[in-house]
């Protein structure tokens, strides 16, 4: 008997169950030419949860999410749900709420451009030409986001708005660990972004990131300010490898690092806890412009799925497996329509279509 693994299925709303099916299929393939099993239980989350169960993060979902090995996630969200309170809505009542329960304190994205997509970028060609494989390691359950104390206090114009940004030793150890982890496996550079000619707490990352590093000789550690690292980002995205950052420095970066490859619907994220246990969902959103047309591009979803295998469940062969047959797919031209150019080579598909031509490649 092979391997099993148990994964909560959470489709979500909008594009998300037809990102997902695709998705699936790829498991299905992984199954046939690995000896493993993913066990997958259904539960509906964000708009579909407040349709079918009254909450955007049902309590039988939660359960789910507790007796499985990972998430797969789609994406929530959509104008039918807009005019519910904030934090009862489809995005602020499923995914931060899941962040805090299973204490997903890495934030991991992908921001790769691939060769044969390089005229998507925003980037002059010469600036990106060959492609580049960054990785954003966010830290996600500290810092400004979370830090006490917060708020607004006094009266009128005598009121403070406070918030605080707090970093803790075994805080920055965890988040440090993931990443140097993270390069060893890949480029072997981990470049920590802080603020540490002005903030204390950037002052303690830096002094512990040091420390950490020791324990990984092979892997090579630089320090940029987070005002350079926007700039660098932009003027010359290929020096970088692994980007390790706190919580709103990482927020901020990774959106950068992802619209430089000009393709949202290309891209993974994973959310790791201690452990193994993880999240795994496209960066992207629900895209009801887009819905039920058959259209969208699966690429993040399939990555996402990707990254579950490479970081929760150790099978990194099948996860770089998946990774190759997404280029190839791309080398031979298929396209979806959000990262169609009319160029000679290209071939215009639907969702189902492009999830066909990976799998067929794996
Ligand atoms: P969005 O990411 O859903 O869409 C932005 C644009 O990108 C749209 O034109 C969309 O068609 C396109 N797009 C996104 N993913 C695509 C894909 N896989 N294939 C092809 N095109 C794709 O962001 P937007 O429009 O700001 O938000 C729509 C809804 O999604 C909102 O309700 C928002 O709250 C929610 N949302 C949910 C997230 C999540 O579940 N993690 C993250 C971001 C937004
Ligand atoms: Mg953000």
């Amino acid at each position: 008997m092979g391997k099993l693994f148990k994964v909560a299925v959470l489709p979500g709303d909008g594009i998300g169950p037809e990102v997902m099916a695709e998705a699936l299929r790829v498991l299905d393939a992984v199954e046939k030419r690995y000896d493993v099993t993913f066990e997958r239980t259904h539960a509906n989350v964000g708009g579909a949860g407040i349709d079918l169960e009254g909450r955007a993060l049902p309590e039988t979902t939660v359960n789910i999410c507790k007796s499985s090995d990972a998430i797969l996630f789609g994406s929530v969200g959509g104008p039918k749900w807009e005019t519910l309170p904030p934090d009862e809505q489809p995005e602020r009542g499923a995914l931060l709420p899941l962040r805090k329960i299973f204490g997903l304190y890495a934030n991991l994205r992908p921001a790769i451009i691939f060769p044969s997509l390089t005229s998507a970028s925003s980037l002059k060609e010469e600036v990106i030409a060959g492609g580049f494989d960054i990785l954003v390691i966010r830290e996600l359950t500290g810092g400004i986001y979370f830090s006490q104390p917060k708020g607004i206090e006094g009266e009128g114009r005598n009121r403070v708005g406070v918030d605080t940004m707090r970093y803790s030793v075994p805080e920055i150890e965890r988040i440090t660990h993931v990443a140097f982890q993270a390069a060893r496996k890949r480029g072997k550079k981990v470049c920590s972004i802080d603020k540490a000619n002005v903030l204390s707490s950037s002052v303690l990352w830096r002094e512990i990131v040091i420390n950490i590093a020791k324990e990984y000789p092979d892997v090579e550690l630089s320090h940029m300010y987070v005002d350079n690292a926007a700039m660098q980002l932009v003027k010359w995205p290929k020096q970088f490898d692994v980007i390790l950052c706190e919580n709103m420095f990482g927020d901020i970066l990774s959106d950068e690092a992802a619209m430089l490859t000009g393709s949202l619907g290309m891209l993974p994220s994973a959310s790791l806890a201690e452990g193994t246990f993880g999240m795994y969902e496209p960066s992207g959103g629900s895209a009801p412009d887009i819905a039920g047309q058959g259209i969208a591009n699966p690429i993040a979803q399939i990555l996402s799925a990707g990254m579950m295998l490479r970081y929760s469940f150790g099978m990194v062969e099948a996860a770089d497996a998946i990774d190759q047959a997404v280029a190839k797919v791309l080398d031979g031209g298929y396209r979806t329509r959000d990262i169609y150019q009319e160029k000679a080579g290209e071939k215009l598909v639907n969702t189902k279509e492009i999830g066909d031509a990976i799998i067929a490649n794996l």
